[in-house]
Order: C-alpha cells, then sequence, then structure tokens
C-alpha cells in the first residue's frame, strides 16, 4: 500500500517500468505523469501573493546554482507557460502542493514555508532535468507533501574548525535542498569563539585565535554584520538558526579572553569552566546573551550545559561558591551547577526566548513551554526518559546514529566509534523515534537533529565527507513517517544525488564504493589543506 503514491508503474510495451520519485525527503503522495515541462530561461515565475516573492526569489538562486539558469521574476500572467506561485487557504504548515505539466508548473501552499517546500521539491527535480533542446525538461511529478517533524535539525561545530561564511551558506543551501530546516550553531567551546560580541571585545579577538588542530590558528570569528547576513540568508531558505554559548564548561576560549571569570579547569581541560562563585560572571554572561539574542531573530538560545563535571576541580576550593552553596544551602558542587544554570535560564526568559540545553538540563526544573532538551547521550535512555516524564519539548540527536563525526564504514580510521559501532548511511536512515518514545509522549517530540562535531575536520572536504550522503538520510528520516521510510529504495533514489553532488564539486562518501577515495574537490582557502585529506 505504502508505495502506491510514491512509484508509479508505466507499461511501455509489454515491460513494466517502475518510477520512483527521487525527491529526498519522499513526499507524501507523488504521482509521475510520464510527461514533462521545458523549462529555459524566458519561462517567467509568477507570484501571485507577495509573501511568496521571497520563495520566487529562491527559486532564481537555486536555478542559477545548479545549472546556470537565469529566470525572470513577472507581476501578470502573460500567455507564456510559468513557474506559478499561489497561495490558497486550508493546507497545514509547512504543506504544499506542486503539480508540473506540459502547460506550467504550480505551487500552492498556505505559508511561507510550506511554499518554500514546495521550490526546495521543484529545485531537485530540475537539478535531475535532462537537456532539452531549448533548456531542461523536468519531470512531470505531481506532489502533495508535509513533513511529519517540525524540527529537522543539523548542528555544526565552528569552534574546532572554522568553516568560514562561503562555505557556511553553501551548507545552507544544501539544507535548503533536503528542507532541513534548523541550524544549531555551535558557536563558543574549548579551541575558539566564534561570535564577535561588542561589550567584550577580547572573545573573539583573543577566543578566537586557534582551532582543534591548531591553536596558533590566527582568529577567525563571524563579526556581527557576518552574523546578521548568513541569519538572513538562512531565513530565506526556511532556516532558523540557534546559536549556542555553551556553560558553565567548555568555556576555555571565552576564559582565555577574560580569565576573571573563569572557574578553572584540570590538565585535561584547563580553564574549562565559567566561575558560579563570582557574582559579576552573572551579569558579565547576560550582556553576552543580550547581544546574541539581538542577533538571531529565531528567539532561541541554546546554553549548553552538558559535561560541567569534567572540569570542576577547582571549585572545590574556590571561597566565593562556599560562599554561594552557604547562602542558597546548596549541598554539593552539582546543586552550584544547577543554581548556575537556573539563573542562566532566568536571563534567557527574561528576552522572551526559549531557552535550549543539553540532556543534563533535564534534571533541573525548568519552565517546560519555554524549554527545549536535546537528547544526545544514547548510552542513558533513562535521561530521555526523564526528559519527557518532566515534560519537556525535546529534539533527539542520540550519538548512535547521529553524531556525524562517528564513521560511516568499518572500514573508515578516522573519527569516531562507540564499542566499535559506527553510523552508517543505513543507521541514519533507519532510526524509528517510535522505538525511543511511547504513543502518549510523542507529542513532545519536536524532531531529530544531526550534529558534527569537528575535532577530524581540517578541510572542507573532510566536512563534506561526513555530512554527505548522510545528510540526505537524516532528511528523510525527519521528513517522513516510519511506513514511508524503505531504505532499500532510498538507496535507488539517491543514486542522481550522488552524480549531483560530483557535479556541484561535493566531496561525498560513496556508500556504494566505501573505500573509494573522491577526487580532492577545491574550496577556497582549503587548496594548501588537501594533503591532510583522510577518510
Ligand atoms: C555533547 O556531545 N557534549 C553534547
Amino acid at each position: 500500500m505504502k508505495k502506491l503514491f510514491h512509484v508509479c508503474v508505466l507499461m511501455i510495451g509489454l515491460q513494466v517500468q517502475a518510477q520512483v520519485c527521487p525527491v529526498i525527503p519522499m513526499p507524501k503522495e507523488a504521482i509521475y505523469l510520464d510527461a514533462a515541462f521545458a523549462v529555459d530561461k524566458n519561462t517567467p515565475i509568477y507570484v501571485q501573493s507577495p509573501r511568496f516573492k521571497g520563495v520566487a526569489q529562491y527559486i532564481q538562486q537555486e536555478f542559477l546554482r545548479l545549472k546556470g539558469l537565469p529566470l525572470a521574476i513577472k507581476s501578470n500572467l502573460g500567455k507564456m507557460p510559468t513557474i506559478k506561485l499561489e497561495q490558497i487557504k486550508g493546507l497545514p504548515e509547512e504543506a504544499y502542493e506542486l503539480a508540473i505539466g506540459n502547460e506550467g508548473i504550480v505551487i500552492k501552499a498556505s505559508d511561507e514555508a510550506g511554499a518554500f517546500n514546495g521550490a526546495s521539491s521543484l529545485a531537485q527535480l530540475f537539478s535531475l532535468a535532462a537537456p532539452s533542446s531549448s533548456g531542461w525538461a523536468i519531470a512531470a511529478w505531481n506532489i502533495k507533501d508535509q513533513p511529519r517533524y517540525a524540527w529537522r535539525g543539523l548542528m555544526l561545530d565552528e569552534s574546532r574548525y572554522f568553516i568560514g561564511k562561503d562555505k557556511l551558506k553553501s551548507l545552507i543551501d544544501w539544507m535548503a535542498f533536503y528542507k532541513l530546516n534548523k541550524l544549531h550553531w555551535h558557536l563558543t567551546d574549548e579551541p575558539a569563539w566564534r561570535i564577535e560580541i561588542k561589550k567584550y571585545p577580547k572573545l573573539s579577538l583573543v577566543g578566537g585565535v586557534g582551532d582543534y588542530n591548531d591553536p596558533k590558528r590566527p582568529a577567525a570569528y563571524y563579526t556581527q554584520s557576518e552574523i546578521s547576513e548568513i541569519v538572513d540568508y538562512a531565513a530565506r531558505r526556511n532556516i532558523a538558526i540557534i546559536p549556542e554559548i555553551d556553560m558553565p564548561g567548555h568555556a576555555t576560549a571565552a576564559n582565555m579572553a577574560y580569565p576573571q571569570y573563569s572557574g578553572g579547569g584540570n590538565a585535561q581541560h584547563p580553564e574549562f569552566t565559567f566561575d558560579p562563585g563570582n557574582p559579576d560572571t552573572y551579569a558579565y554572561l547576560s550582556n553576552i546573551l543580550r547581544e546574541v539574542n539581538a542577533l538571531f531573530p529565531s528567539g532561541m538560545l541554546h546554553l549548553g550545559g552538558d559535561e560541567v563535571s569534567f572540569g570542576t576541580d577547582k571549585w572545590q576550593s574556590n571561597e566565593g561558591i562556599k560562599k554561594l552553596q552557604q547562602e542558597h544551602g546548596l549541598q554539593d558542587l552539582k546543586a552550584v551547577e544547577h543554581y548556575f544554570m537556573e539563573r542562566m535560564a532566568d536571563s534567557v526568559y527574561q528576552l522572551d526566548a526559549k531557552l535550549m540545553a543539553w540532556d543534563e538540563m533535564a534534571d533541573i526544573n525548568l519552565p517546560k513551554d519555554e524549554t527545549i532538551i536535546f537528547w544526545w547521550r544514547h548510552d542513558k535512555p533513562e535521561q530521555l526518559q526523564t526528559t519527557l516524564d518532566k515534560g519537556y519539548q525535546t529534539v533527539l540527536c542520540p550519538r548512535l546514529p547521529y553524531y556525524f563525526d562517528f564513521v560511516q564504514d568499518s572500514g573508515h580510521h578516522a573519527g569516531r566509534k562507540w564499542g566499535g559501532l559506527y553510523n552508517s548511511l543505513q543507521d541514519v536512515y533507519v532510526f524509528s523515534v517510535d522505538k525511543w518514545v511511547r504513543a502518549s509522549q510523542q507529542t513532545q517530540i519536536l524532531g531529530i537533529q544531526a550534529n558534527l562535531w569537528t575535532e577530524t575536520v581540517t578541510n572542507t572536504n573532510r566536512l563534506d565527507y561526513l555530512l554527505f550522503p548522510r545528510l540526505a538520510a537524516l532528511a528523510e528520516a525527519a521528513w517522513s513517517s516510519e511506513s514511508e521510510k524503505d531504505y532499500k529504495v532510498f538507496e535507488e533514489r539517491l543514486k542522481p544525488h550522488l552524480r549531483l553532488y560530483r557535479d556541484q564539486n561535493i566531496y561525498f562518501y560513496n556508500p556504494f564504493n566505501p573505500n573509494e577515495i573522491p577526487e580532492p574537490v577545491y574550496f577556497k582557502r582549503d587548496r594548501k589543506d588537501l594533503n591532510a585529506m583522510q577518510n
């Protein structure tokens, strides 16, 4: 039953030929009409509602990016066959209908996000279009579609490896291509601090020096105007960006810049924590969060809160902390950590922003409607259960299978494993929320997310290699219901996407030939780093 809408069986002579919809993630319904629409540079995009103008511009930019085809947007409907964007009533959030026929293309949606999703499917079908006499023949699929989850996320660690604006925008293009709609931006950690803060300029000037593999690398960070440019670029692709300012642990780079707020660390993790015993620490961090909040209209701030105990050694002998414990009856350092996070969470709520945090923070009692917890410790399913039992909205990003710094094939050596386990393309695809979450708590699951930590990334080829094609599998796992997923069919649909990666200079992992070393791809400043290529 489930393939009825995805596969159209054509009779060609006596042979039966199956047409499987190549769009990833798989649309809910897709019917092939055995026809095509020929698009060329004279095909106008017609926008009925001004609200969809931005989506029309996205179509322009994608057609140019994918095949160098420059289209124009027209505000009156002439006689030419068009790509038409139409706002209609009654479709759910993010849902769309896309109809491609001999006469033209129509995308219908009730909201901008839905129109965008229709445009993204169109961009994919266009990317796979065959050349025709005057332009490109886009296969005539009729699609009705909507996502399972509202949160389809990717986390990117730019503290350990600074990707830079151009590559980041390119990655945002690919996220949009697969309808991933949340970019969780890990901007601060041990190796470096990557966001300009006007009130504390040393955070980026001093804290921005180095990365995981080269502690002396000259300072690299995003200025506030670059942040606004990227946030805007992503918003026009239906992607909200959530900044993460990790605390009270993973604060090393910040503490290099402003040591007066450091709570110390140990030999393995020097200056790892902020100092909860210094009353000024709270105002300092709140001032930082005010600036960060002003830059990110998503209204979501991620405060980390993970792995604090990695570096609390010096808290034992900290006089300020002892005083704090006495004043507030805090029995142990865990209670101090929780006190710190509750106070910082308050700073977030006072900005009318939502608080996001890693799953350690499910142990404290925060306002449920204003807090989202990210379950990452796959080996602690009880922490997921605590999170859900306390009523938090939850994003699932368990290490297995959603840490993309893990290797993806048994023959690969650079990258993490967990007791021999790794994150194959298939595991990313088949992950089932339903296996982890009981039916009565399903509504608390906002969606799923992959996290790319960048200890093993030294150039953008390596970055691509870890992301592609797992990004496509993630997208389908987040978009489609269990009953609509089929790994074997996904593998077939992926093949043309791999050809597209090759055309678009993406350095990808080939699941059909796991030990293939692709030709190096040049992305600007990486030329000199190519020797560092590794699987
Ligand atoms: C994490 O991996 N420390 C969230």
